[in-house]
């Protein structure tokens, strides 16, 4: 047996549409690109969205438009992936990370509260493994505390209070209490890079939810900043004699391309399916586990859908080099397992940031003893089965 952790699912369909573009004569940001972002926008149940290179461009841009920069403070969890803190460096403004919760994946809710200060501008909480965080209890924090809060452009200020950016890398098609991750939060980050369960190869969006904005306006300023702040895109630019543009800001270069787009229409026509697939595999391995030392995380939350990107579980007892010798054990029996997340205080360049993991016992504690088993919709009901077998062997 050799089992992948998790290699992408191309079917006839994405391959058919990426084929279509090739001969269209059109390759980058175009007709496919503006029809993924009316899809995306409609199944989020916004009014628009913006298709991008990565998840980590379209938090980055959200940090932009709220105008956040130096002498700012914009707050995530120590456990995640290093992209839901490195672009708050990269505006320039100040990483503060709070501890995780003791008894679920997301920020320890106390400690956010405690984080808050005259400077903070936005939280970037994230939805670990496709499990969406408790907003309510987010907006209800920032809300009481909002008196702290001043605002440095128009959007913070039609915002009221600390700017919600959601990381819901892991968490397209996701939601709580009812609505679609995406429509949620002010900005909404997703990933749709290769081994997401929905896939561009490379590629994200970002979605927002500001009532009373002008959508045209912040569609135009995401589109300028992707595009290195030129006022006419390659597309416009093809009118025969409109060659003249304008750079309006010193921009990034973070646009969608249409190839990219094209496996985005074909995954969006499977994304249901692929959902149903990944429920049926957490339900397997889950009932394989029940009564073991191993304990997975809950993907069934009381007020919300779980996209179930990551199957993450704990190793009763295990230590730090147990569980190192556990995925060795699995990767002999040819199973590529992963480990979400080390805390990024536990790496070199947070270190060197100043943060210590000793001021972060949760994420330390959890760190020691998790594991992530493949969870993608290539397995087959058999290698789910050997997957659980092998675990359970091993860990006895
Ligand atoms: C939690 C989290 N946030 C952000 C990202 C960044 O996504 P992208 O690679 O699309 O920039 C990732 C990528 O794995 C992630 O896991």
């Amino acid at each position: 047996m050799k089992i992948e952790f998790s290699p992408p699912d191309i079917s006839d369909l994405e391959i058919e549409e990426v084929v279509d573009t090739l001969k269209s004569g059109w390759l980058t940001t175009g007709p496919k690109t503006k029809e993924l972002e009316r899809r995306i926008a409609d199944y989020v149940g916004v009014k628009k969205a913006v298709c991008l290179n990565s998840a980590t461009a379209a938090l980055e841009l959200a940090l932009i438009l709220l105008g956040i920069g130096e002498g700012d403070e914009v707050i995530t969890c120590a456990y995640t992936y290093t992209a839901s803190a490195s672009v708050i460096h990269h505006v320039g403004a100040k990483i503060v990370l709070v501890d995780m919760d003791k008894d679920s994946f997301q920020m320890d809710y106390e400690a956010l509260e405690r984080a808050l200060t005259r400077k903070t501008k936005a939280v970037i909480p994230v939805d670990i493994a496709g499990v969406p965080c408790d907003y309510d209890r987010i907006f209800e924090i920032l809300e009481r505390k909002k008196s702290l809060f001043h605002p440095k452009n128009e959007i913070q200020k039609s915002i009221g209070r600390v700017a919600v950016v959601e990381d819901a890398a892991h968490a397209f098609g996701g939601e709580y209490k009812g609505k679609k991750i995406g429509s949620i939060a002010d900005f909404t980050a997703f990933s749709f890079h290769a081994v997401k369960n929905f896939t561009t190869g490379e590629g994200g969006a970002v979605t927002w939810n500001l009532p009373g904005t002008d959508e045209e306006r912040i569609y135009k300023e995401l589109m300028l900043w992707s595009l290195h702040g030129q006022n006419k895109d390659a597309l416009a630019k093809t009118k025969l004699g409109a060659w003249e543009y304008e750079i309006l800001y010193p921009g990034y270069k973070c646009n969608m391309t249409d190839i990219l787009a094209s496996l985005g229409l074909a995954q969006m026509k499977r994304y249901e399916g692929l959902l149903k697939r990944r429920d049926e595999i957490v339900k397997a391995y889950t009932k394989a586990f029940e009564g073991t030392t191993i304990h997975p995380m809950n993907h069934y939350p009381k007020e919300g859908f779980s996209t179930k990107h990551l199957y993450i579980v704990n190793l009763e007892g295990k230590t730090l080099e147990e569980r190192n010798e556990v995925i060795v054990k699995m990767a002999q029996k040819g199973v590529a397992c992963n480990v979400h997340y080390k805390p990024l205080p536990y790496h070199g360049a947070y270190k060197k940031m100043g943060f210590d993991i000793q001021d972060y016992p949760e994420a330390f504690c959890r760190y020691q003893n998790v594991m992530t088993l493949p969870l993608h919709t290539k397995l087959s009901d058999e290698e789910v089965e050997y997957i659980s077998s092998c675990l359970k062997e091993i860990v006895k």
